[in-house]
């Protein structure tokens, strides 16, 4: 058997992050104010640092990455980019399988990837305390975490479907100090509106934005930190594609096919935009986002512009939507909840430049006990998105005989998940059809722009 493990020193920690927009033929679509024109950086100073403004709008395509974030990042960078031979060899296939190990990060998945950064350039800023939301309780987790790392307070307003679905998750979360609510909650005035009408409701992606921005809003001292979508989380999470290049390097080999669950986006672009420059370079290479296919934003949804939160708090952003106030069933990968998608991910799709396919729920976990079972770690459900097309197309690759190379991010593990894993096994997990109808009634209510 060939090296299973391929290793970087923590020197080769990148000291830049890429920036997509440098190599995309067409420079990214503005976002609007509620006036249907385009948003200056100061329609943003309420809830973000200028530093990660400048981000948001930057078309360099290397970044620097500050000496501080880079000796947090060494707590569990640089990842291992391993070869999956077991799974590999319980497939009877001739493609070579790799993934990138994201799980080793303290709060278990890539989310800490850029909640250190954010934490960091919100404390350089004066700021005391984050408001976010959380869906599966990933992101959350790893902001607790790096409001802990950066002395910041940090209150979550976490999906009431997850909240109650991973009570440790909220466990987790208050052992680095965060405050967690069940959104939609009693703190805002979004959340009472919300539970004034429907007081079972389950909450949504969309919803705990909502309750998160109106209360950095409305505070000096707090900002918002979004866990996805914008162009500086996604530009934060490139880190896992350098270092993965790096390692192919070392592995002397290259991936055809590079797979990653997409919910916000910022997964996929992480580990798939440094691929991407090589792609904007001449090398053939597919990079394909798997989504879940009742909340199937890329393949889909409408290109169009549209709020990234319920209550219309956000600017407007041209993005993939199913339409901000769509409720997506209540499926186990919580963090691939989400009506909208990254505006550079959806361009991108848009132009024809990526792929995206979408996937139903007893594939999913199927695929990850496979995994699980050839390769020891339990996978998060969003990422057993990624693993169930990999596997598919490492099916094809045993029916043509093809020696594809395919990769996928192994975005976070399942630790946390285990009633989900439960649920599958006692044959309680369904396949919801895609819910057309409530998708329609959605995309009815998008804002009319221009
Ligand atoms: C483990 C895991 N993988 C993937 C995703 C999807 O990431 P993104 O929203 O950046 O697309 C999430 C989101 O919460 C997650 O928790």
């Amino acid at each position: 058997m060939s090296q299973t493990k391929f290793l970087l020193d923590e020197s080769e920690i990148p000291t830049h992050w890429y920036n997509v927009v440098a190599d995309m033929p067409n420079p990214p679509t503005p976002p609007l104010g509620p006036d249907g024109k385009p948003i200056g950086p100061e329609a943003l100073t309420a809830i973000f640092p200028m530093s990660l403004i400048e981000q948001e709008v930057s078309a360099e395509r290397w970044i620097a990455i500050p000496e501080p974030v880079r000796e947090a990042l060494n707590m569990y960078r640089p990842s291992p980019l391993i070869r999956a031979h077991r799974l590999e060899a319980a497939l009877g296939t001739p493609a070579r399988i790799y993934y990138k190990n994201e799980s080793v990060s303290p709060a278990g998945s890539h989310k800490v990837n850029t909640a250190i950064p954010q934490a960091y350039y919100n404390q350089q800023a004066g700021i005391k305390r984050i408001a976010t939301e959380t869906g599966a309780g990933q992101w959350g987790s790893a902001m607790s975490f790096a409001g802990q790392v950066f002395g910041l307070e940090v209150r979550i307003f976490m999906v009431r479907v997850s909240y109650d679905q991973k009570p440790f998750r909220r466990s987790m979360m208050e052992t680095w100090g965060g405050q967690v609510f069940a959104s939609p909650s009693m703190e805002t005035q979004t959340g009472r509106d919300v539970l004034a009408k429907d007081p079972n409701n389950q909450g949504s992606l969309g919803m705990a934005i909502s309750e998160a921005v109106e209360e950095a809003a409305s505070r000096q001292d707090t900002n918002y930190a979004l866990g996805s979508v914008l162009n500086h989380v996604l530009l934060h999470q490139t880190i896992i594609g350098l270092e993965a290049k790096k390692q192919f390097a070392k592995a002397g080999d290259y991936p055809d096919m590079v797979f990653a669950p997409c919910g916000g986006g910022s997964n996929f672009g992480g580990v798939a935009f440094p691929f991407f420059a090589d792609k904007a370079a001449g090398k053939k290479i597919r990079l394909v986002a798997v989504e879940p296919t009742s909340c199937p934003t890329l393949t889909k949804g409408t290109y169009a512009y549209d709020f990234g939160d319920t209550a219309g708090f956000t600017p407007l952003m041209k993005m993939y939507t199913l339409g901000h106030d769509f409720m997506p069933p209540g499926i186990h990968a919580g963090g691939l909840r989400y009506h909208g998608d990254s505006p550079l991910v959806s361009q991108l799709y848009h132009e024809g430049l990526i792929e995206a396919v979408a996937v139903p729920q007893l594939a999913t976990f199927e695929a990850g006990v496979t995994f699980a079972r050839a390769e020891g770690i339990i996978p998060a459900p969003e990422s057993n998105h990624a693993i169930r097309a990999c596997i598919d197309e490492a099916l094809c690759c045993k029916q043509t005989g093809e020696k594809k190379t395919l990769f996928f991010n192994l975005s976070g593990h399942g630790h946390f998940d285990m009633a989900s894993y439960d649920r599958y096994f006692a044959g309680q997990l369904e396949d919801f059809n895609y819910p057309e109808e409530a998708i329609h009634a959605s995309l009815a209510n998008l804002p009319k722009v221009g």
